[in-house]
């Protein structure tokens, strides 16, 4: 099937967590920004456990190698990466909620709700994705004209980020990962709703990073295919790990899945069939990366990591 991942790429994955960290915690940190009034300590307390608390960072590491891709490094990627980190840790503070999975554990502490209260949780999740739209519009966000993206590009960002995470992307597909533990829906209504729950977030971090880098229709076209494909892989990735991992390994409870009436394709299909699935998937998401040849070592190493990882 793939190529292993080099431990060259583990230590970019950790370094650029590092950097993303660093932003994560100027944007948390006591002091108010402009026009907020205050910033009360509880719920700033609430919105840093359930960001500063470990994490793989790979949605901002897709931006960040995504724009590399097409020669754009630096703070404007990173500030887009960290708004989305901003949205993705607030839909697993939610996720968490007794309302939604009902998980006691994330990234090998207590989740948020159980560190806190429900409504800190609630409300540490609300601030996050409002958070997220505040960096993005902020123009000075983007240090200098000619290192950013232009007025019409941040558009474009703040209007992705916005059909991602709502009602057509994440929150709408958890709507329907809830409803589908009542109703099991069929092959094509699971890889929908995964698509939406896990993918839309995913595909739109490697789209960001085109965007960011003022890539082409086609070149966005294509790093938004390649989300998808690794999108989808990664919710698979997930659905096996539930399986076969352990807590204390990926952070989180495990075994979970079956017993709440998840569908999940491997609930579907099968173990065998789903590493399958996840092989063939990392095939096309390779493939989609060919026509920028070398250049796309770390993207593809990427897809690679996420069939075979192990948290
Ligand atoms: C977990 O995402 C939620 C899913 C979409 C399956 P990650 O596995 O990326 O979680 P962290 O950010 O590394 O904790
Ligand atoms: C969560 O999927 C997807 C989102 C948070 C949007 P899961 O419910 O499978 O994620 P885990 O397993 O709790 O991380
Ligand atoms: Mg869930
Ligand atoms: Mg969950
Ligand atoms: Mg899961």
């Amino acid at each position: 099937m793939t190529t292993s991942t080099a431990p060259a790429f583990e230590e970019l994955l950790d370094r650029r967590a590092r950097q993303i960290e660093e932003r994560l915690r100027e944007l948390l940190a006591d002091k108010s920004r402009d026009g907020e009034i205050t910033r009360p300590a509880t719920l700033l307390a609430a919105m840093r456990h359930g960001v500063l608390n470990g994490g793989k960072r790979l949605r901002p590491f897709l931006v960040l190698e995504s724009a590399a891709l097409f020669g754009r490094d630096g703070s404007a990627a990173l500030t887009v990466a960290a708004a989305l980190e901003c949205v993705h840790c607030y839909s697993l503070i939610h996720d968490d909620l007794p309302a939604m999975d009902d998980d006691d554990l994330r990234r090998g502490q207590p989740t948020v709700h159980r560190a806190f209260d429900e409504a800190s949780a609630i409300l540490a999740g609300d601030s996050l994705l409002t958070l997220a739209f505040d960096i993005l519009a902020e123009t000075s966000s983007f240090p200098s004209r000619d290192a950013g993206p232009s007025a019409l590009r941040q558009l474009e960002l703040v209007r992705g980020l916005a059909r991602a995470a709502g009602v057509g992307g994440m929150a709408g597909g958890q709507a329907l990962d809830l409803a589908a533990e009542k109703k099991t829906p069929d092959e094509a209504g699971i890889i929908t709703l995964q698509a939406m729950k896990t993918g839309a977030l995913i595909r739109f971090a490697c789209e960001a990073g085109a965007i960011v880098a003022d890539a082409g229709s086609a070149d966005r076209e294509r790093l938004s295919e390649f989300g998808s494909a690794i999108g989808l892989a990664f919710q698979l990735a997930d659905d096996l790990l539930d399986i076969t991992a352990t807590p204390e390994i990926v952070g989180k409870a495990t075994g979970k899945d079956a017993a709440a009436g998840k569908a999940t394709l491997v609930a579907l299909h099968g173990e065998d069939w789903a590493r399958k699935q996840l092989s063939g998937l990392v095939e096309q998401a390779h493939d989609l990366l060919a026509p920028y040849g070398d250049s796309g070592g770390t993207l593809k190493s990427v897809a690679t990591f996420i069939a075979e990882r192990k948290h």
